[in-house]
């Protein structure tokens, strides 16, 4: 019998390490339990502690995930040795504090909408990030949904032609915020999908707005984008609609589509619809714009949780030191986008125009 030779040791059964971001998640009231079940399902990455200033929502949290350290001091969350990545989901007011102790502390960041309070803040965040070589990105949870990202493939193929229109409604009997008003909760949504999906920045922004409870913000707001292009973009906003409505309408030169976020199968609705101009001469005064009515097409699209694919691509950018789709750029022009408008309120819609930068 042949002799049975030893296999030189680690030369058939390699074990790669693979990198695993220790991630420190702060704020775990509505919105961060999401973040939490994401990130500590994705891979690569792994929650290894949790602060919120609520006792009791640390002891939720240790219930439903025993074994993960939590403290009601997020400085102790920020400073801790075995912590890469800090995700925060507080209140906006403290956003800017708590991600900028972050980022000095040599952390990544991924931060929820919107970025900051302010365009300075905003400016100061993406300015320490790039000093400090760390990652910097913002929760723009719908840029990761797979309806969005269709939008965004009609919108670069040029199957919608030039976009001359979006048009976004966003009401519901909604949760009154105390520190932001309805723009900068709800409108940040359609904002960050306008610039993902175009990919134009605004020149000027008009807002009208009401608050209709003593001593709170606005709780219903119209705001309307003008872009370099001739596109436009309208964004109807309300905390106090007896109805919940989350829809879009792209209109492009070719075709056009709408989104109802509400709809659980067919999200998507690309029409082939449209008009015509004649250069005829002789038609020209009788009719100069033709319609045309083709198909309608609901594209199959992925289904997958936005969170989910934001966690990982979070992981992989800080990993692999790729940008982030929803970088701290980005998050800076959602927030300029955002002062423009609450400045434009105070002036009953008077346009207030973008610097650019
Ligand atoms: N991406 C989305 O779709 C989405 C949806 C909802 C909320 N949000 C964002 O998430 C953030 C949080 O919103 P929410 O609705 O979960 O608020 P929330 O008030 O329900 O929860 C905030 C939590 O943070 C804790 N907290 C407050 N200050 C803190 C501090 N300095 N340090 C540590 N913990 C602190 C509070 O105790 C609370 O548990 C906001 O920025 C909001 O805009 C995003």
């Amino acid at each position: 019998m042949p002799a049975i030779r030893a296999r030189p040791p680690g030369r058939y059964l390699k074990i790669q390490e693979v990198p695993i971001l220790r991630i420190g998640v702060i704020g775990f009231g509505y919105w961060g339990p999401n973040l939490v079940r994401n990130f500590a399902e994705a891979k690569g990455g792994k929650v290894v502690a949790m602060a919120d200033l609520s006792a009791q929502k640390c002891t939720a949290f240790e219930r439903r995930y025993p074994g993960i350290r939590t403290t009601t001091d997020p400085r102790e969350l920020i400073n801790a040795a075995d912590v890469d990545a800090v995700v925060i989901a507080t209140p906006v007011r403290t956003h800017f504090e708590l991600a900028f102790a972050a980022i000095e502390a040599g952390k990544h960041v991924m931060v929820e909408k919107p970025m900051t309070e302010t365009v300075e803040q905003a400016l100061r965040l993406v300015d320490a990030a790039a000093r400090r070589g760390v990652t910097l990105m913002v929760d723009h949870t719908f840029v990761y949904t797979g309806a969005v990202r269709k939008i965004r493939s009609l919108v670069e193929s040029g199957e919608l032609g030039d976009v001359y229109y979006y048009d976004s409604t966003r009401i519901n009997l909604g949760l009154f915020q105390h520190d932001v008003d309805v723009i900068w909760d709800l409108a940040v949504h359609d904002l960050a999908i306008l610039d993902y999906v175009v990919g134009e920045k605004a020149t000027a922004v008009s807002a009208t707005g009401m608050a209709h409870i003593p001593g709170h913000v606005e709780n219903v707001a119209y705001l309307t984008a003008y872009m370099g292009s001739g596109m436009i973009a309208h964004v109807n906003v309300n905390w106090l609609s007896p109805v919940k409505i989350r829809h879009t309408m792209v209109g492009g030169s070719r075709k056009m589509v709408v989104y109802d976020d509400l709809e659980p199968s067919e999200k998507l609705k690309i029409y082939d619809k449209g008009i015509t101009l004649t250069d005829d001469p002789e038609r020209i005064s009788q009719m100069l714009v033709g319609y045309r009515t083709g198909d309608m097409l609901a594209p199959q699209i992925v289904g997958r949780e936005a969170l989910a694919v934001e966690a990982e691509h979070f992981i992989d950018c800080v990993t692999n030191s790729k940008t982030p789709i929803t970088d701290g750029a980005c998050g800076l022009r959602i927030v300029e986008l955002c002062e423009a408008a609450t400045k434009s309120m105070k002036m009953r819609g008077h346009p207030v125009e973008i610097v650019s930068r």
